[in-house]
């Protein structure tokens, strides 16, 4: 089945460190702008099915080459559910947390003069 490019908003209409949630093609998403990066991700947190979108948006602690260093990153790509605090990245969809393969779906995004379009099959 092919991905499909579907139509979701002027471009305007969602301004840095702003998020649109919205219905394409029958699903809700989210639509996040990160310093004129825009993400989408599908709205249903994979643990109990919560509006994931709605969630705080923020970074986290990353990986480092030494024990006792630590540094901050990912900053505002870490999405976390607003029911049980599980944390996505919002680029890849993958969760955070130890080996799990859980994930949330992600959508490529495109732009067009001032129009936002999301792929999806
Ligand atoms: S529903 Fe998202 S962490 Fe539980």
């Amino acid at each position: 089945m092919f991905a499909m490019k579907h139509y979701v908003a002027p471009v305007s209409q969602i301004p840095d460190g702003q998020r649109l949630i919205t219905t394409v093609n029958g699903r809700s998403i989210g639509i996040f702008n990160v310093k004129g990066k825009f993400y989408a991700l599908r709205n249903v947190c994979p643990h109990k099915q919560a509006p994931l979108c709605l969630g705080s948006l923020g970074g986290t602690m990353v990986p480092t080459d030494r024990p006792g260093e630590f540094e901050y990153g990912l900053e505002d790509r870490v999405l976390r559910c607003p029911w049980h605090g599980w944390e996505f990245d919002i680029a890849t969809g993958k969760a955070l947390f130890g080996i799990s393969d859980r994930r949330v779906a992600t959508y490529p995004v495109e732009i067009e003069d001032d129009k936002l379009y999301v792929e999806m099959r």
